[in-house]
């Protein structure tokens, strides 16, 4: 087969040398994510952070680590709203391929630290990280490959693990992405947290709800594309949040969706009070625009539908950093 496999493809189209990351294309130009909505998603991890602060018991020194930061919003942020009330124990790390212009107080690196205290965080990163697609063709299961144009080709017959325990395909025309590499690049970026949580925020399905088509799919420029590989458009996938939950053994899990997150943070989603409007009309219009932007982070059927995946290193209970109330350590 003279056409690369998907995962090579898409690999060389974001990542190659003058492929859509590593030429610096920022998500901003191209597509929404919370991180860009405005500060609450950076609140909210804020507000987690002090959590895990609370429950190691105040560490000299408390790090953030944003893998696939892009041009660094939510790193930037969190740095501004946690850097009073932590101090010199606060240090951002922004991970990223191409950094931006640099920002105060954040420490742009192209790799993870080998280890870290404190939160880490991949938003929207697993599904940049690219992977395998297989098919069921003529009632075989076979590797996709791909052209520069996107011309799609059945490749060999293969038998993957991975796809059989974890995306089962049973009839024509079915497809599977791979989670394989995302497991293997999410475990290794939980293994550098030696005390604290990692929580991964990204679109993604476990094996109640996989699709049954994939979600390979394509942005440019604020618009939906087709998937082609030639390095126009950021490509991406949904990522199996059960398969990759496994791979990383911590000593909690647990897996939510943003719109729950949210509210176990304390980020508030009301309307202001009417009599605002005549008392304070400039207070009300800020207000009403900060319940605009938490209503889009906790919107079902948008961003609120997301999953968060959450895990943590010993004595620290994911349930207990997602409740209402005070941490609680296990
Ligand atoms: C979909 S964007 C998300 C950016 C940002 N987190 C946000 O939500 O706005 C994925 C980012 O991950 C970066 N990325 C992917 N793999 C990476 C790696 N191994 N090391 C550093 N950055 C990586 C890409 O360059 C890209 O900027």
């Amino acid at each position: 087969m003279s056409h690369p496999s998907w995962r090579d493809a898409w690999h060389a189209a974001l990542y190659a040398p003058g492929g859509f990351f590593a030429r610096g294309e920022r998500p901003a130009g191209h597509f929404r994510t919370s991180a860009l909505v405005g500060p609450e998603l950076a609140e909210a991890l804020v507000e987690m952070l002090a959590r895990i602060d609370h429950a190691l018991g105040g560490p000299p020194r408390l790090d953030v680590v944003d893998m696939g930061a892009g041009g660094g919003e939510l790193a930037g942020m969190m740095r501004e709203l946690a850097g009073a009330q932590l101090g010199r124990r606060l240090h951002v790390t922004a991970v990223e391929l191409v950094p931006p212009a640099p920002m105060e107080g954040v420490r742009w690196s192209p790799s993870l630290p080998d280890e870290m205290v404190g939160l880490l965080i991949g938003h929207e990163w697993l599904d940049s990280v690219p992977c395998e697609v297989m098919m069921v063709r003529e009632a075989r299961t076979v590797r996709v490959h791909v052209d520069r144009a996107g011309n799609e080709y059945p490749g060999d017959v293969v038998s993957c693990r991975w796809q059989r325990r974890w995306w089962p395909l049973c009839s024509e025309g079915d497809r599977a992405e791979v989670g394989e590499s995302r497991d293997v690049a999410w475990a290794a970026a939980v293994s550098r947290v030696r005390a604290g949580a990692a929580l991964a925020i990204d679109y993604g399905h476990t094996r109640a709800d996989r699709p049954r088509h994939g979600t390979l799919t394509g942005y440019r420029r604020g618009r939906q594309v087709p998937p082609v590989p030639d390095g126009s458009c950021d490509l991406t996938a949904h990522v199996a949040f059960d398969s990759c939950a496994l791979a990383a053994p911590t000593d909690g899990t647990v897996l939510t969706t943003q719109r729950a997150a949210l509210a176990a943070l304390g980020l508030p989603s009301g309307a202001p009070a009417a009599a605002l409007a005549a008392s304070d009309p400039l207070g009300w219009l800020a207000t009403t625009a900060r319940v605009g932007r938490v209503a889009e982070l906790r919107d079902p059927a948008g961003l609120g539908g997301y999953g968060w995946l959450l895990q943590t290193t010993a004595g620290l209970s994911p349930r207990g950093l997602l409740s209402c109330g005070l941490p609680s350590v296990t």
